[in-house]
């Protein structure tokens, strides 16, 4: 995978570590989107198909950690952008779950076993959360601490893997579904915008190095457990794939779909970012381009209709 774009913000009088961050009331018409919508390529499909299961109760969680660390940011301007990732991620979140009731239901594919358990946790941590609180405020704050360090970790890549889908033109080329396209672009771009957010709550929460470390490990099997098991479960579940989905098979389309530029290298991509996102000075800031996240807000389609231009 080439290294995404980094920076630009200076040049074009964006300030890369504080860019404004407001949602886009998006909406898509998934009617004429096909159930493989990068053709011809089913495992890339749902591969990438793996984030929507995932995706509108992840970002719910997101949001939860963030509201509970919100009462004690001081920091006006860091208030502001909470408001921001806050307002995005919602939209985000619904705008998956219109693929998983447009798309993936529409054609047989129920998820539910997921994501119901997802809903599950997303309901009872509030409850878990004020329990923890009562008993032990440290302890709460330890844990808070770490989700935060959690999230901030995902966070560092989805706006790698947005900067990845934005700059990545054979998605086009391969006749990748042009609403599809559009949503991960979109979101990709979002992600790139509100990148710094969570991880400067983190910081402002005390959090630090050790934490941050061991969050990201147990992200990196969250992120692995969730592509690998959500795309063979999607294959799995498929009503029009036909072959038997042995591990085999699906590694060799697997390495079909990066040579073709369907998806990136997943295994690469986690573990290469090991050494950026764990350098002790790192911050996401000096990562991806928010130039290059407007630039495609501004021809995005959805983003377009919804009508919101912060600059
Ligand atoms: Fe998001
Ligand atoms: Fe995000």
């Amino acid at each position: 995978m080439t290294r995404p774009l980094t920076g630009g913000g200076a040049a074009s009088g964006i300030d890369e570590r504080h860019p404004p961050i407001k949602p886009r009331r998006v909406s898509f018409d998934w009617s004429s989107t096909p159930l493989h919508w990068v053709p011809g390529d089913p495992l890339a499909t749902h591969i990438i198909n793996s984030f929507h299961i995932v995706l509108p109760e992840g970002e719910k969680w997101f949001i939860q950690c963030v509201k509970d660390a919100r009462p004690y940011i001081k920091d006006e301007r860091l208030l502001e952008e909470i408001r921001g990732f806050i307002g995005q991620e919602m939209v985000h979140a619904r705008s998956h779950q219109g693929v998983l009731d447009q798309i993936l239901e529409t054609n047989g594919i129920d998820v539910g076993k997921i994501t119901d358990q997802m809903a599950k946790g997303n309901a009872e941590r509030p409850e878990q959360m004020a329990e923890l609180k009562r008993r032990s405020p440290r302890a709460w704050r330890r844990r808070l601490r770490f989700e935060l360090a959690a999230v901030a970790s995902i966070e560092h890549y989805t706006a790698v893997l947005g900067q990845w889908i934005m700059d990545n033109d054979r998605l086009e080329k391969a006749g990748v579904d042009p609403t599809m396209l559009d949503l991960l672009r979109w979101h990709g771009a979002e992600e790139v915008e509100h990148r710094s957010v969570v991880f400067d709550v983190f910081k402002a929460m005390g959090g630090r190095y050790p934490t941050r470390v061991a969050a990201w490990v147990v992200s990196l099997f969250f992120l692995y457990w969730a592509l690998i098991g959500g795309s063979l479960y999607l294959m799995k579940q498929d009503p029009t794939v036909t072959r038997r989905v042995t591990p085999l098979r699906v590694l060799r389309s697997y390495r079909r779909s990066v040579r073709q530029g369907h998806v990136p290298g997943i295994f690469k991509l986690l573990l290469g970012e090991a050494p950026i996102y764990l350098r002790p000075d790192h911050h996401p800031s000096k990562v991806c381009s928010t130039p290059r996240a407007l630039e495609y807000l501004k021809q995005s389609p959805a983003a377009q209709a919804a009508g919101y231009d912060p600059y």
